[in-house]
């Protein structure tokens, strides 16, 4: 396993529509072990493809439930239900928190590393991670959304 560059706001790659996933092989477990690898390293709880530069439909979330590691291959939302509205930021875009709002609920289809199909439903900070990462699959990201944007400076005199 290695740590990969992650790619910030302002390079293209953050903003395109990734590609489906066809080859579930070495390539693509080496990838999910990096961007996992990488996610941790950064402090994070999830990671897209985009964000190493990647343009799959590939998704690593751990929010630190009793879920653990999630790796989400070629994912579709397929439900949603009630709303939150939460402070979010992105490894992608350092320095920048947002309020954004995202249903409550989530269940997500997708599936594993190798190609088997699974559901997965998520609240609260689950529920906020698997949009906002099959967001950035999308090339959305959370600023583009956000009704509100706070500096680590502004988000420190609201404390
Ligand atoms: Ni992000």
């Amino acid at each position: 396993m290695a740590t990969r560059n992650i790619v910030k706001r302002g390079e293209d790659v953050l903003a395109k529509k990734c590609r489906d996933v066809t080859n579930f092989d070495d390539r693509l477990w080496t990838l999910l072990d990096d961007m996992y690898e990488t996610m941790k390293a950064a402090n994070g709880v999830g990671l897209a493809g985009p964000q190493v530069g990647i343009l799959r439909r590939v998704v690593v979330i751990d929010v630190g439930d009793e879920n653990g590691k999630i790796e989400l291959i070629n994912p579709v939302v397929t439900m949603m239900k009630g709303k939150q509205h939460e402070l979010e930021g992105c490894l992608s875009v350092p320095g920048l928190w947002g309020y954004v709002e995202r249903p409550a609920k989530v269940r997500v289809k997708a599936q594993n590393r190798y190609g088997k199909e699974f559901e997965i439903e998520g609240e609260e900070l689950l529920a906020i991670a698997l949009c906002h990462e099959i967001d950035h699959l999308n090339g959305i990201l959370f600023v583009d959304k956000a009704d509100q944007l706070l500096t680590q400076e502004q988000l420190e005199e609201r404390k």
